[in-house]
C-alpha cells in the first residue's frame, strides 16, 4: 500500500464531496443565471455552497466570490485591488518573499505594468517582521499581500498585526489563506484583512475551484471581462458541481478542524522527532512553534532532495521537495532561500505534509525505511556538503 505525505500539494476529495459532485452534475445541471426552475435549482446549490464556505471562514455569503482556484483568487485580489488603487495614484505593491508563485508572478506582472513593487525578506524562522513591513509602506502603497500559512514550511504569519500596520497607511491587505483553511481556524474578520484567497483541493474538495473573500465595501476591478456572474466580479458560468464539492468540503473541514488538527499534529511530531532521532545530520526548517499542524520541512545534510524523493517514491512513499524543477534545472526553493538557508541546505530539504489518511503505522513505516535510504544516498554522493 502506498503512503501519501503530500497533502499540501493536494488532498484526495472526500467521498462525501465526490457523491455531492456527481449528484450536482446530474440534478443541478441548469445554468444558475437562468430564471426557470432548472436554473434556480442550480442557483440554490451555489447559494448553499457559498454559505458553507463563508461559514468556514467567518464571513458573510455575499462576500464570497468563486473562482477557478487559489491562483485565480490571488490574481483577482492583487490585480483587482491594484487597478482600483491606481485610480487614486497609489501604484506600489508589497508582497513577502515566501509567497506562492500565484502572488509573486502577479507582482512581477504588475511591475511590468508600471507599478513599483517591494518583496519583503523573512527572518530565519520564516516569519515576516512587522517592522520590516512598516519600513516598506509608503503613502503610495496600494496592496500588501502576505500569506497566512506557508505551503513549504507551514509557518503562520502574524497577519492581524501586519494588517493593522498596512491599514494605518491606507493600503488594502490581502492574505493567501490557501494553506491555512481547513488546517487551523481562519476567521477573516479576526484577521482584519480585506481580501483572502482559498482553494478547494487543499481541503479535500475538487481541483479547479477556489474563492476570493472580499470584505464588504472593498472595491475591486474584475480581471476577466464577460457576464455579470458573481456580482460582476468574476464573469463566466459557474462550475456548479465543483462549487458544490467545495461547499461540502468546507462543511467537513469546519466539523473536523479541532479533532483532526490535534490528531495530525501528534503524527507530525512523531514523524519529526523520529527523523531527528534516527537520521543524523537532519534539521527542521521554519519556526516549530508557529506552524500549521500537518507540516514539517526537514533538511538532510549531504543528500540531494530530488534523489530522496525518488528513492522514497520507489518505496511507495510520496513526499515533496522544497525545490521546483524548471526546465531540467533544479532551483533551490525560494522560500528556504528567503529564510536565509544556503542553496545546499535548501536543496537537501524535504516537505512532509500529513492528512486524513495518515496513521501512526504510516509514520512508523516511513521511519523504518528512511534511515537506510538516506544512508545509501549519502554513500553514493559523499562529496555533497
Ligand atoms: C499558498 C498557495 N497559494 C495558491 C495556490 C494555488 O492554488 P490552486 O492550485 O487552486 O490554483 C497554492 C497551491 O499550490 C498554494 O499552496
Amino acid at each position: 500500500m502506498r503512503l501519501y505525505f503530500d497533502y499540501n500539494a493536494t488532498t484526495p476529495p472526500a467521498p462525501e464531496v465526490v457523491d455531492a459532485m456527481v449528484a450536482a452534475s446530474r440534478d443541478a445541471f441548469g445554468n444558475p443565471s437562468s430564471v426557470h426552475h432548472d436554473g434556480q435549482r442550480a442557483k440554490a446549490s451555489l447559494d448553499a455552497a457559498r454559505s458553507a464556505v463563508a461559514g468556514l471562514i467567518g464571513a458573510e455569503s455575499s462576500e464570497v466570490v468563486f473562482t477557478s482556484g487559489g491562483t485565480e483568487a490571488d490574481n483577482l485580489a492583487l490585480r483587482g485591488a491594484a487597478a482600483v488603487a491606481a485610480e487614486a495614484d497609489r501604484r506600489h505593491v508589497i508582497a513577502a518573499a515566501f509567497e506562492h508563485e500565484a502572488v509573486l508572478n502577479t507582482v512581477k506582472a504588475l511591475a511590468r505594468a508600471g507599478f513599483a513593487t517591494t518583496v519583503l525578506p523573512l527572518d530565519a524562522t520564516g516569519i515576516l517582521s512587522p517592522d520590516c513591513l512598516r519600513d516598506a509602506l509608503t503613502a503610495e502603497t496600494a496592496v500588501v499581500s502576505v500569506m497566512h500559512a506557508n505551503n513549504e514550511v507551514g509557518t503562520i504569519q502574524p497577519i492581524a498585526e501586519l494588517c493593522a500596520i498596512a491599514h494605518e497607511r491606507g493600503a488594502v491587505f490581502h492574505t493567501d489563506a490557501v494553506q491555512s483553511a481547513g488546517k487551523i481556524p481562519v476567521d477573516v474578520r479576526a484577521l482584519g484583512v480585506d481580501l483572502a484567497s482559498f482553494s478547494a483541493h487543499k481541503l479535500y474538495g475538487p481541483k479547479g475551484v477556489g474563492a476570493l473573500w472580499i470584505r464588504r465595501g472593498v472595491r475591486l476591478a474584475p480581471v476577466l471581462t464577460g457576464g455579470r456572474q458573481e456580482r460582476n466580479r468574476r464573469p463566466g458560468t459557474e462550475n456548479v458541481p465543483g462549487i458544490v464539492g467545495f461547499g461540502v468540503a468546507a462543511d467537513l473541514a469546519a466539523a473536523r478542524l479541532e479533532h483532526e488538527g490535534a490528531r495530525v499534529a501528534a503524527l507530525r511530531n512523531r514523524l519529526e522527532e523520529g527523523v531527528l532521532a534516527r537520521v543524523p545530520g537532519t534539521d527542521v526548517n521554519g519556526a516549530r512553534g508557529r506552524r500549521v499542524p500537518n507540516t514539517t520541512n526537514i533538511s538532510f545534510a549531504g543528500v540531494e532532495a530530488e534523489s530522496l524523493l525518488i528513492a522514497l517514491d520507489l518505496e511507495g512513499i510520496a513526499v515533496s521537495t522544497g525545490s521546483a524543477c524548471s526546465s531540467g534545472t533544479l532551483e533551490p526553493s525560494h522560500v528556504l532561500k528567503a529564510m536565509g538557508l544556503s542553496s545546499h541546505r535548501a536543496q537537501s530539504s524535504i516537505r512532509f505534509s500529513l492528512g486524513v489518511s495518515n496513521t501512526e503505522r504510516d509514520v512508523d513505516r516511513l521511519l523504518d525505511v528512511l534511515p537506510a535510504v538516506v544512508e545509501r544516498l549519502r554513500s553514493l554522493a559523499p562529496a555533497l556538503p
